[in-house]
């Protein structure tokens, strides 16, 4: 896919601000610090388009970016982090579950997990609650250059385990620093965004 225009639109954080029309939606969803904001830049060439930030909690809205005028990239707040406050951890949680759970546009969840870490309690719950509402997913696995790669598929293993993915969930491993695995998830966007 050739990005001829990225445009960074809107940070949403009720219904009423969500983009009008119905070009669809691919929504980025993961712990704070997984490098979400990351792997837009990556995918889009564009190093600052998408603020990054060694402090997670960075992302606190959905942010829409417009790509070709043709569908959107949804950067969703990380969850997970700590040190935020229990009040504003329920605003996101419920921020979060109300655009999953509503939003027809949305065409494609991908779920962004660390190659280095089992996956947490809260991206154990993110995935049972994708794969409850029957939403299409895929497993993006980020940072692949912070392991060797001879331990990739080990690491790929406790993933798929701990997550209880279902059979036929694409997972692909990516790094935004090299680059690894870029064309596939272009290849997944493009199948489900029809583009
Ligand atoms: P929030 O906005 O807080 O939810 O975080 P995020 O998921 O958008 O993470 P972000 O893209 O800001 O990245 C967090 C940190 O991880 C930054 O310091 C990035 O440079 C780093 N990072 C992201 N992706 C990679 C990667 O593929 N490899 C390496 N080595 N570092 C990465
Ligand atoms: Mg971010």
């Amino acid at each position: 896919m050739i990005i001829r225009d990225a445009k960074f639109i809107i940070s949403a954080v009720k219904p009423e601000q969500y983009p009008e029309g119905d070009l669809p939606e691919v929504a980025l969803a993961g712990r704070s610090n997984v490098g979400k904001s990351s792997l837009i830049n990556r995918l889009l060439n564009r190093r600052g388009l998408a603020r990054t930030s060694g402090t997670p909690g960075k992302t606190q809205q959905l942010n829409y970016y417009l790509l070709n005028e043709d569908f959107y990239f949804v950067d969703l707040p990380g969850y997970g982090f700590a040190r935020v406050p229990k009040d504003v951890k329920a605003q996101w949680g419920k921020m979060i579950g109300t655009y999953l759970d509503k939003r027809e546009n949305l065409k494609l969840v991908m779920q962004l997990v660390d190659i280095r870490h089992a996956p947490s309690k809260e991206d154990v719950e993110m995935y049972q609650y994708l794969a409850h509402y029957a939403r299409p997913h895929a497993i993006i696995v980020t940072k692949a250059d912070k392991v060797a790669r001879g331990q990739y598929q080990k690491h790929v293993k406790i993933i798929r385990q701990t997550l209880g993915v279902l059979p036929g969930t694409p997972i692909i491993l990516t790094s935004a620093e090299t680059g690894l695995g870029k064309q596939e998830v272009w290849d997944l966007i493009a199948k489900y965004v029809g583009v």
